[in-house]
């Protein structure tokens, strides 16, 4: 095979990584107690914890009621992943992450909209159809007793987001690998295997694919050794490269940024340190800002020429784009908040129907230079789920769309604004959805023959919790603040999913 042009050396590397199981061998009583009723309970007195109820259906399917005018040049498929199963065998799930994952394709032909939603028939859920019970302990819950999960997949709920890569479907989850989808039912079909000693070996929920089809991604391991994974992946699907490099202190790293000559990887002070008593893999991850977080930047065509920066104590989830110029200054812009307590506690307690106290992340910038220094310039904005035009990734772009709190000094628990955010300006446009809906991540679709970076739409769905009705918007992306120029409304609500990806017809 031409494009497969395997290095012993990184071969090798990765193997270690095989043998990865079991995770977390941590036992203890059932977790779920009392969970399920709280939730109830709280779901009565505040309607926007619709949005982590469980979908009520495995499968659902309508017709969207169209409201303003869908441009009928908009073609193709919507597709959105997330965690939508909360409950099953009377446990109630302990952490946002663990959902078993539903897939959503909705399909724009230019007239209509039609919705088809699946919760993922994966082996995990599966197994525990057919045990009646949950089989292993997660990352925050715990099934009591038994074994341990044997490896990653295990555990996979493929709940996190959608890759159309390749003629492939695949629906994406951190801890493990791929899973590739039928395209026309959704079904489940199996775990993605890139290569030979990669199986099993975890794969971002954010690879970036290049205009040319390249793809690079990462995974991360905790256990048996601290180990980043790096793939990068040629346009027809084959590995031109894995290669493992262990990063010490290991940390939680969710996404990453590829810029025209490197990739940089922010691991933050979020570390695997697990101690006597702790029974889920949450409970053994540790906030220790005094390490601060860590910045590797490695060139893309040597994975072994890599350099660290050292910046203050962060933690994010999502980055928009990075770039660099002519001298090597990297900059990208990163998510963050000051300290974990958005995952270690927000999206725990949530599930308990407990709003929670969390440190909100900030849109940032960061400035990475060749002679070490770093600094970091933070616009003080809450901001969630950047997306940019695909046409400027990894290359200098002016835009980035965003969710936002309702004002700067909101914190609340959703962000309830649509945030375009011109960086050569300066300035900020912003749809503020108003009380009673939750809005999801908005992705930029660009038009076939874009006249600017924003000549395209912006679309993302909302749940209406007021209504109990699911909705996908739609922008023209040159005027977002005008508010969206159609809606198309579902027949009924969905949890709140996590990221989205639209395929053009
Ligand atoms: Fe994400």
């Amino acid at each position: 095979m031409a494009h497969q042009t395997w290095k012993r050396r990184s071969f090798l590397r990765t193997a270690g990584l095989a043998g990865l199981a079991p995770l977390f061998p941590l036992h203890a009583a059932a977790g779920g107690s009392g969970w399920s009723e709280s939730f109830a309970r709280a779901l009565e007195k505040n309607p926007m914890l619709l949005g982590w109820r469980s979908v009520r259906a495995d499968r659902l399917r309508c017709e969207a009621r169209i409201e303003g005018r869908l441009p009928a040049e908009l073609q193709g498929i919507f597709y959105r992943n997330g965690p939508a199963v909360y409950q099953r065998f009377g446990v109630r799930y302990r952490h946002w992450f663990e959902g078993d994952g539903m897939v959503q394709a909705c399909r724009f032909d230019g007239r209509g909209v039609s919705h088809h939603a699946r919760v993922l028939e994966t082996p995990k859920l599966v197994r525990e159809t057919s045990a009646q019970r949950r089989l292993f302990s997660g990352f925050a819950t715990s099934a009591g007793g038994g074994a341990g999960p044997r490896r990653p997949d295990d555990l996979n709920v493929a709940n996190t987001s959608v890759l159309d890569h390749h003629g492939e479907l695949l629906a994406l989850w951190e801890g493990g690998s791929a899973s590739v989808l039928d395209r026309e039912t959704l079904a489940w079909q199996g775990f993605k295997v890139w290569g030979e000693s990669l199986d099993g070996l975890p794969f971002t929920a954010h690879p970036k694919v290049e205009s040319d089809g390249t793809l690079w991604a990462f995974g991360y391991s905790f256990a048996p050794v601290p180990a980043l994974l790096l793939y990068h992946i040629a346009p027809d699907g084959t590995v031109r490269r894995a290669h493992r490099i262990d990063v010490g202190a290991p940390g939680m790293v969710h996404d990453f940024v590829v810029t025209a000559r490197h990739l940089v990887i922010v691991i933050p002070p979020l570390v695997f340190a697990p101690a006597a008593g702790d029974e889920v893999l949450l409970d053994a991850l540790s906030w220790q800002p005094a390490l601060g977080s860590r910045v590797l930047v490695v060139d893309k065509d040597d994975f072994d020429t890599r350099r660290w920066y050292q910046l203050p104590a962060g933690f994010g989830f999502h980055h928009g784009n990075g770039w660099e110029d002519d001298s090597g200054v990297i900059r990208f812009d990163h998510c963050v908040a000051t300290d974990a307590s958005l995952v270690t506690d927000r999206m725990r307690a949530i599930m308990r129907g407990e709003l929670g106290e969390a440190t909100p992340e900030r849109y940032a910038r960061f400035t990475l230079r060749p002679n070490g220094s770093a600094e970091v310039e933070a616009t003080g904005e809450e901001a969630e789920f950047p997306r940019i035009a695909p046409s400027v990734a990894g290359r200098r772009n002016r835009y980035v769309y965003t969710l936002g709190a309702a004002s700067v000094e909101s914190t609340g628990w959703h962000l309830r604004r649509v945030v375009k955010r011109d960086l050569d300006a300066g300035s900020v446009e912003a749809f503020d959805y108003g009380p009673g809906v939750i809005p999801e991540e908005h992705v930029f679709v660009p038009k076939q023959a874009p006249r600017s970076e924003d000549d395209g739409w912006l679309i993302g769905p909302y749940l209406d919790y007021v209504r109990e009705l699911s909705g996908i918007a739609i922008f023209d992306a040159r005027h977002v603040a005008d508010g969206p120029m159609a809606r198309a409304w579902l027949d009924y609500p969905l949890p709140i999913a996590l990221h989205g990806h639209f395929s053009p017809a």
